[in-house]
């Protein structure tokens, strides 16, 4: 079967810009993932997400900054792609761009969706031009703890700025109701202080709370 997964393409796929993921981040992040797609298979689990509900629940909170049938949406650590299909089955079908760091759960993805435009890579791994996409969102996949202080956190939130025309959202753990000996390799964030950067990018910023207990999304509107 062929498989639409771009691995290699020209201007895609190596990071020049020096503000990507080191390759010692990178390889932990695609060892894990490879590990729990070999262990769980097409699942919420492999993502590391508890259930099917947690994982809509964000995607609905995301999705309410105004996403509608026929936008263009970049999808940041997009995993199996399962927004795509979220948003299908509730006939808001985008023209959607997922990319994701681990090539197995993409070549699974891949797989059952031969026809969805999915790249390996992180974002600095692609020069897009600035407002490629009307929106450009990200469900987890800033979750993993990289000890970095939310240095990657925060330039990707702005490269995500820049390349969106309409708006950004994303979610990020929160820290008020994680109990840190439980993180596990991931990180938790003030919300706050993820917010007062934000503001510093745009003003037209908005938080989202209550969907789950743990939980926040961020929206910045252009
Ligand atoms: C928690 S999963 C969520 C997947 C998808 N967003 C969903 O909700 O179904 C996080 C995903 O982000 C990917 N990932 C982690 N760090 C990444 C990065 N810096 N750039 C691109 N993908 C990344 C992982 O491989 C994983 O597939």
């Amino acid at each position: 079967m062929s498989i639409n997964v771009k691995m290699q393409l020209p201007g895609l796929g190596v990071d020049s810009s020096g503000l990507g993921l080191m390759s010692v981040q990178r390889q932990g992040l695609e060892a894990r993932h490879r590990e729990s797609l070999a262990r769980f298979g097409y699942s919420p689990e492999a993502l590391f997400w508890s259930t099917r509900g947690v994982q809509k629940a964000r995607f609905k909170a995301l999705t309410g900054i105004g996403v509608a049938r026929g936008d263009s949406l970049l999808d940041v650590g997009c995993g199996f792609g399962d927004l795509d299909s979220w948003l299908s089955s509730r006939k808001k079908t985008v023209q959607y761009t997922g990319i994701d760091i681990s090539p197995d759960i993409l070549m699974r993805a891949g797989e059952m969706m031969p026809a969805r435009n999915l790249h390996c890579g992180e974002l600095f791994d692609f020069q897009w031009p600035e407002s490629s996409f009307d929106w450009v969102l990200l469900s987890g996949t800033l979750n993993w703890n990289l000890y970095d202080k939310g240095d990657y956190a925060r330039r990707s939130i702005a490269r995500m700025f820049e390349l969106a025309r309409k708006g950004v959202a994303f979610n990020l753990l929160d820290e008020r109701y994680i109990n840190p000996l439980y993180l596990d390799g991931l990180v938790a964030y003030d919300v706050q202080t993820m917010l007062a950067f934000c503001r510093t990018i745009t003003t037209k910023c908005e938080l989202v709370e209550g969907y789950l207990d743990n939980d926040f999304t961020i929206f910045m509107k252009k």
